[in-house]
């Protein structure tokens, strides 16, 4: 009894130590706070570091005199797109993306295209989120989203995009929580965040019957090897 026990502790150590931490991260941007409420959301639902991106400048009103300067903005983005300096100043960041796995985007639409302050930090760091889990919200009044995840694959290329964007908007804003817990249900986020993480485990995972690591796999007998029983 005792030595099945061991055996399974042994199995369950092998098992475990073959999944990566897979740390997620939610960077948003929020004008009026709309987005800055669906990260407040979110993260009650799921376990996440947050990024809030901030301009340099914080007392600009993109929405005054007809919106002009959020039109003044994009502008100057859609006519030189590949030029660092098209871009708004955005406050320094001190995340290290490193450390996720997965990335979710919260970010307000403007003129039906992503807001300009998110488009810099995306233009700055996307590079960096090649092969990531890239999950995108977007925040609207009633505009659809598609220029949005047009632009957000331009910024991030090579990101490993869930198979559903959630669009948010100011008809269906009170019931962000229950669309959320949809949206995730529907990425099937549990299962990306542990399984697509499972590392090529280490040669040393071989263990005898009593849970002893072996250096090498027997060339007979029983032995467990990355969680399996193995009869040679
Ligand atoms: C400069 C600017 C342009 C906008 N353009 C649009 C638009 O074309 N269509 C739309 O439905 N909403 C538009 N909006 C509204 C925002 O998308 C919406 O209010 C969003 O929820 C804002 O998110 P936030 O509160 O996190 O900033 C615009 C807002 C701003 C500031």
């Amino acid at each position: 009894m005792e030595r099945k026990a061991m055996f399974f502790i042994c199995a369950m150590l092998a098992l475990l130590s073959t999944v990566a931490p897979a740390k997620t991260l939610v960077v948003y941007y929020s004008y009026t706070n709309n987005c800055h409420d669906i990260m407040t959301t979110l993260t009650s639902q799921i376990t996440a570091d947050v990024l809030r991106i901030q301009p340099v400048d914080k007392t600009l009103k993109y929405e005054a005199n007809g919106y002009a300067l959020g039109t003044q903005l994009l502008n100057a983005i859609n006519a030189a797109p590949n030029n660092a300096a098209s871009y708004p100043a955005i406050d320094p960041v001190s995340i290290t993306l490193s450390d996720y796995q997965t990335i979710i985007i919260i970010t307000p639409l403007w003129w039906s295209q992503m807001a300009a302050i998110m488009q810099t930090y995306l233009f700055n760091y996307g590079s960096q989120m090649a092969g990531k889990n890239i999950g995108l919200i977007v925040s609207s009044a009633h505009s659809n989203i598609n220029k949005v995840v047009t632009d957000c694959k331009r910024l991030v290329p090579n990101g490993n995009y869930f198979n559903k964007n959630l669009w948010i908007n100011n008809s269906n804003r009170s019931e962000r929580s229950s669309l959320i817990q949809s949206w995730l249900t529907d990425i099937n986020y549990q299962h990306t965040s542990s399984i697509s993480n499972v590392r090529v485990s280490a040669p040393s995972s071989i263990y005898d019957l009593n849970g002893h690591i072996l250096t090498q796999e027997p060339l007979k007998g029983i032995f467990i090897k990355d969680g399996k029983k193995i009869i040679k």
